[in-house]
């Protein structure tokens, strides 16, 4: 039986990935920032709302698709930009990609992905979208665009929450930062994980070498390692609305801002022609007194209404929370340890088996909740409080 058969839900997933993957990749995955509040709160945001079982209503008909950005997908979910699955996995992207695309869902390959745009849009092309760092260097983020738009991605979404390297301590504890600084324990840690070695790291050096960031433009597009040069050449602390002003030139796409946490943010990506929000803290990646995304999302969609598109992120990992997200104004959720976890269990077939569990409990979410449509989904299957039951504190 293979270790997928195990596992009945995401957090199964998360328990089989920790046996799997070197504890440095792991925790690179899958733990957050300083103290983790942020992380805990994501979840505690979520796990605070609560639903009202609606009874005798004739669901035999529902459906999980929707629309977003005018076009059908089959449930309102995409793939958030991670730039590991490619060590979670041999080109792990690909993996999450082509599942993305059978289950007819958005996916959104990283800058820092290890498998190249030109890969992921000949063999897993739905609806990509590519998420780019802004560089120091912006003619570097240009030509990124640039190759975006010739691989035919649908969206870009630029992460505006990242301008500084987060403190996350574990990862130099582990011997593992990327560009990789491997010490003593990290080579130890993959010694005790042959079955990882041999599949993703050996498969790599023995086609194209050590894994590489195969979205940097050249020079950078070089193999994960120490480099001090670069900082200074993706630093990105400048980064401004004129920067967006100028995206919004140069792509003609869906544009997205990641990481717009409030109001007068998102009014202001208005009023600069951007098409899409997305309400993230990064999985609770960067800043640790981040507030729970799923707790800011209301009064940034009573704010924004119909003008723009709101997505959210972090936290995401049963099917009720994508309920609860879009009752109050997401129009879809993003998922990145959620869909990375099921990958670095199974390849593709694990990021189908994630995504799978996640639908399947957004089913029954909604046949609980009376609701036989995405659009049913309202503030009224909430108990309580029904605006503000998942702010902190009610
Ligand atoms: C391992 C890992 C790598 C990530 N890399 C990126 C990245 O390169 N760019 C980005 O915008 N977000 C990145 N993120 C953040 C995700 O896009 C997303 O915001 C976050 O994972 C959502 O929280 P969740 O993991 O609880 O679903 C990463 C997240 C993880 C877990």
């Amino acid at each position: 039986m293979s270790r997928l058969d195990d596992c009945y839900n995401v957090f199964d997933l998360r328990d089989a990935a920790k046996r799997r993957l070197p504890k440095g990749v792991f925790e690179f995955v899958d733990r957050s920032t300083e103290d983790e509040v942020a992380l805990r709160n994501n979840r505690a945001g979520f796990e605070r709302i609560k639903l009202r079982h609606r009874s005798l209503v004739d669901v035999s008909g529902r459906a999980t698709k929707t629309t977003l950005f005018g076009k059908e997908i089959s449930m309102p979910m995409a793939i958030a930009p991670t730039g590991a699955a490619g060590l979670c996995w041999h080109e792990g992207e690909l993996e999450l990609a082509k599942a993305a695309a059978k289950a007819r869902i958005p996916f959104t390959l990283a800058t820092g992905a290890m498998t190249s745009m030109e890969k992921i849009a000949n063999e897993a092309n739905f609806r990509l979208w590519f998420q780019l760092y802004v560089w120091k260097q912006r003619d570097l983020s240009y030509q990124l665009i640039e190759r975006a738009k010739n691989n035919g991605f649908e969206a870009l979404i630029v992460t505006t929450d990242t301008i500084v390297p987060p403190n996350r301590e574990y990862n130099a504890r582990n011997g593992f930062n990327i560009p990789f600084k491997p010490n003593l324990r990290f080579t130890l840690d993959i010694m005790r994980h042959p079955e990882w070695f041999l599949n993703v790291l050996v498969k790599y050096m023995t086609t194209i070498g050590m894994p590489r960031n195969e979205n940097y433009p050249e020079p950078y597009r070089r193999a994960l390692r120490q480099d001090p040069k670069m900082y200074e050449v993706m630093r990105q602390d400048n980064l401004n609305w004129e920067d967006v002003a100028i995206f919004r030139d140069k792509w003609p796409g869906i544009l997205m801002l990641k990481g717009i946490n409030r109001v007068d943010d998102a009014l202001k990506a208005i009023s600069y022609g951007v098409d899409g929000i997305i309400v993230s803290n990064h999985g609770g990646r960067n800043m640790d007194s981040a507030a729970a995304t799923i707790d800011m999302l209301p009064e940034i969609a009573q704010a924004v209404g119909d003008k723009i598109t709101v997505l959210l992120d972090s936290g995401v990992r049963r099917g009720s929370d994508i309920a609860k997200a879009v009752a109050l104004g997401a129009k879809c959720v993003l998922t990145g340890r959620a869909t990375l976890y099921g990958t670095a269990v199974g390849g593709e077939a694990g990021a189908a088996k994630a995504v799978g569990f996640i639908r399947s409990e957004l089913d029954k979410t909604m046949a609980y909740t009376g609701c036989n449509s995405i659009e049913e989904l309202t503030t009224d299957i909430f108990f309580g409080d029904r605006e503000r039951n998942s702010m902190v504190g009610a």
